[in-house]
């Protein structure tokens, strides 16, 4: 075996690694274990870091739940604002909202492609930034989650339908969560 054999063999680990990061190192968490890697994009509707960084610094944040994740912009902004010991817990159906308000049947109809593959694309992009190990993606409707999901959170980010009805029924549901969530703290 002469030199150029090993320059093409690391060529194609190479390779191969930049579209199979973590999957080449072997161990990912399930689900991110079980998908082909589709190359990282960065498309999302996330504009509220501002807001989320000032609650960062004020508070200890280590638990979230965010609803609403589409590719995982503001889920990696979470996880990377609460540090290599924060989890954050994705709350998506990957199918666009049930009760879209009129501008997002427009936006979903533009990413139409998108949304096709949104979830593998979101477990994707999480394993692209090396975030598997603090991003839980928990593919359920928002207000069937909020019933079932046995999670204290220190922040519960909404950000999934966004018509009047939708946007208030996941608060109540929410809001829920975060009731029982102070009443169990305080009997601790
Ligand atoms: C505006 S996008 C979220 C954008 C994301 N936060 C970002 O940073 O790009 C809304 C997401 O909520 C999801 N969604 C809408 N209604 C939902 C529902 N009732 N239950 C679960 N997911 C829902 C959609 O599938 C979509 O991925």
């Amino acid at each position: 075996m002469n030199n150029k054999f090993f320059i093409k063999l690391y060529s194609c680990l190479y390779f191969l690694y930049s579209f199979f990061p973590q999957t080449m190192l072997g161990g990912l968490p399930q689900p991110y274990d079980s998908i082909i890697v589709l190359p990282f994009d960065a498309h999302g509707w996330f504009c509220n870091a501002s807001q989320l960084q000032e609650c960062f610094s004020k508070n200890k944040i280590q638990t979230i739940i965010e609803v609403g994740s589409w590719l995982g912009t503001s889920a990696r902004f979470l996880a990377e604002q609460a540090g290599e010991t924060g989890k954050v817990y994705c709350i998506d159906n990957w199918k666009g909202p049930i009760n879209p308000a009129p501008f997002e049947i427009l936006a979903y109809k533009q990413h139409k492609k998108r949304l096709d593959t949104s979830y593998q694309q979101f477990l994707s992009n999480v394993i692209h930034s090396n975030l598997t190990h603090q991003i839980i993606p928990i593919r359920m409707d928002s207000l069937e989650a909020a019933k079932a999901l046995n999670v204290f959170a220190d922040l519960i980010y909404i950000d999934a339908a966004h018509s009047e009805e939708a946007v208030c029924a996941d608060i109540l549901a929410w809001i829920e969560v975060v009731g029982k969530n102070w009443t169990e703290k305080k009997a601790k």
